[in-house]
């Protein structure tokens, strides 16, 4: 009884090479690379590489890894005939876990201990996650999906299968180091779902489809879209101590601070606040960052205390918002990075597996009379 903890929190349930966090000093790394180091000297496609397999890749290696997912960009047909039956109002996070979910059908791989089917299953994984995401929201909107292209970078790609048109290649490379910044974190809920199902040795797609499931949740990857729901529904700087106090007293929670690791300022959302910082500079600022930036001081004022700091979902949202990106479609880009970690941890997980099957403290009544129906009352 003693060593219940709510939430598993503090409760180690792997031993992992991938991530290192400190929530103390809000320090992240990568398979022991610093986070601010990857978002400035690397790029989306080489951080897979070094999560997956543990270290950087040579030039040929790299261009082996690229080449394969740039191969393995295009959906079938029968996934977009499924996405296109799905109703126009559903959430993207959702139609994106039913077709990850049947992907599985079309690339059958139940021998998941096998390194060819890990790598295959991941780079298929990685690589048509945009698709499926961008195709959704093209359709949703009666639009034709747009087939990827094969010229372009993972990120310029995706957000020209999204619009149409290629992107400014800045708006690309901020999309690229969030998509670094959102990659892998440790023992999330996502990534735990995930590690759940893949101890079953459940294929890729079954592990991928659980965490996605996982990360739309609004206490998880689902902050994004609700803090820039907030920031609009405050509609002013002068708005914001009123709203934060309201908020606080009512015993609600404000969207996109805190976080169960992070005691500071979430490292994650100080590089994007500088990424949002550049790219307002450049295309012009959103209406939304004077609210955030006063949110965040207000919010430290009131919460710094308690270890509350403004956490990832802080910021992307504003960012993706500039690039033109639809709210409900935040938390799918997220998983088009985590999708990595996942991979990353199922991986892992297999080279030491043993299925979870935690336990329970039962509270429930026992050994009940059971009495015939018309003698209930
Ligand atoms: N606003 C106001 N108060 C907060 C907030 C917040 N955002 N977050 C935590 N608190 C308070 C709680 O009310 C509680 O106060 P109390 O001790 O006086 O009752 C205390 O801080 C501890 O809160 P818990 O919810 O128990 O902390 P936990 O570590 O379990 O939760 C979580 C972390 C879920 C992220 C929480 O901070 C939260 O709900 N934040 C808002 C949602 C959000 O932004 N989620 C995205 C997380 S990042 C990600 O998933 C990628």
């Amino acid at each position: 009884m003693s060593d219940y903890s709510p939430g598993l929190a503090g409760v180690p349930a792997a031993k992992s090479r991938i991530s290192y966090l400190d929530g103390q000093k809000g320090i992240l790394e990568y398979r022991g690379f610093r986070i601010e180091v990857l978002a400035e000297k690397s790029n989306f496609i080489e951080t897979a590489y070094l999560l997956l397999f543990g270290r950087l890749p040579t030039a040929p290696e790299l261009d082996r890894f690229s080449t394969d997912l740039r191969s393995h960009r295009r959906i079938k047909y029968r996934i977009t005939d499924l996405m296109k039956c799905l109703p126009d109002h559903g959430h993207p996070m959702d139609a994106l876990q039913a077709a990850v979910a049947a992907l599985g059908m079309f690339y059958p791989a139940k021998n998941v201990e096998n390194p060819e089917v890990q790598y295959h299953s991941a780079v298929r994984l990685i690589a048509k996650l945009p698709t499926i995401v961008a195709a959704h929201a093209r359709m949703r909107h009666g639009d034709e999906p747009i087939p990827p292209r094969l010229d372009l970078n993972h990120a310029t790609n995706f957000l020209y299968m999204l619009t149409g048109k290629e992107p400014e290649p800045m708006m690309a490379e901020v999309l690229d180091t969030a998509l670094i910044l959102h990659a892998e974190h440790t023992m999330n809920a996502s990534t735990f779902s995930g590690l759940v199902a893949a101890s079953t040795l459940a294929d890729a797609y079954t592990v991928v489809s659980s965490a996605i499931g996982t990360l739309s949740g609004p206490l998880h990857g689902g902050a994004s879209e609700q803090v820039v729901e907030m920031f609009r529904e405050i509609g002013s700087v002068a708005n914001v101590r009123p709203y934060i106090e309201k908020k606080l007293a009512a015993k609600q929670k404000i969207m996109g601070l805190g976080h169960r690791e992070y005691k500071v300022k979430d490292p994650r959302a100080v590089i994007l606040q500088k990424l949002a910082q550049k790219m307002f500079d450049r295309y012009g600022k959103s209406p939304l960052y004077d609210i955030a930036l006063e949110t965040e001081r207000v919010g430290t004022e009131r919460l710094a205390s308690k270890g509350i700091h403004p956490n990832v979902d802080f910021y992307s949202g504003i960012v993706y918002e500039k690039m033109e990106i639809d709210r409900d479609l935040f938390t799918p880009v997220f998983a088009l990075g985590r999708v990595v970690g996942w991979l990353a941890h199922w991986i892992e997980q297999l080279k030491d597996n043993h299925i979870f099957r935690p336990t329970e403290i039962y509270e429930g009544e026992r050994e009940r009379a059971y009495l015939p129906l018309d003698q209930r009352s």
